[in-house]
């Protein structure tokens, strides 16, 4: 699959080992998403452009880079995309943050919309939408659509755990689309839950549960 990116890493597999594990607390939780977010976004931005511009360190003047083209925004899917949104501007403070609210249907597994409110000028921005689990790929295809009727061109998607389901959807619906996550899983359960996962995402960091 030419779009999916596994980022390994031995800080992302130790904190992934802490997400899976069921006696970790919410505070725990919370912190390690966070972190393998921040992580995470290091390969997805990888190829941000930059540009050179003249400044005078205390020595001399010198060209050096900084970030020029197009300005990111970041889209978490409500509830638990909200997880990896402080992970995500602790390296980029400047990106604008929208958020789409979906949730599953327990009975059918597909995606529910109850909110949505972007930036006015997301058209013009890359975007990256954050989402914790990629399980049928559901709910990331409807976040896609919802973005691309808004006329955003550049869309990333970033996981912390994906199931081969939900990438293969993604990646045949919209093929444009580049998905980062920390592990590719096994397969789903028969209640669409990601084996082995971690669980409910919204629940662990939530604490609803
Ligand atoms: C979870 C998760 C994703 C979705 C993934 O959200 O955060 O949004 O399920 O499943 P899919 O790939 O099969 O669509 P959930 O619907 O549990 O809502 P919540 O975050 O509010 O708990
Ligand atoms: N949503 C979750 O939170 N976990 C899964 O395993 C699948 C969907």
């Amino acid at each position: 699959m030419s779009n999916l990116h596994i980022v390994e890493h031995p800080l992302i597999a130790h904190k992934l080992t802490l997400i899976r594990d069921k006696t970790t607390g919410v505070k725990e939780f919370r912190e390690a998403v966070s972190e393998i977010a921040m992580l995470l976004c290091y390969e997805a931005t990888r190829d941000l452009p930059l540009k050179e511009i003249e400044i005078e360190t205390p020595v001399a003047v010198t060209k050096s880079k900084v970030i020029s083209g197009k300005k990111l925004a970041i889209v978490p899917i409500l509830r638990a995309g909200i997880g990896m949104v402080d992970g995500i501007l602790n390296l980029v403070p400047a990106a604008k943050v929208g958020h789409i609210g979906l949730y599953r249907d327990p009975e059918t597994t597909r995606p529910v919309e109850y909110y949505c409110k972007l930036p006015e000028d997301i058209a013009s921005r890359e975007v990256i939408i954050l989402d914790p689990m990629l399980a049928t790929g559901g709910s990331a295809v409807a976040a896609i659509r919802l973005l691309k009727e808004k006329g955003v061109e550049h869309i990333k998607m970033m996981n912390i755990i994906a199931a081969p389901e939900g990438a293969a959807l993604v990646e045949a619906t919209y093929p444009d689309v580049e998905i980062y996550c920390a592990a590719m899983d096994e397969r789903l359960n028969e209640h669409a839950y990601i084996v082995p996962g971690l669980g409910d995402a919204g629940d662990r960091l939530f604490g609803t549960k």
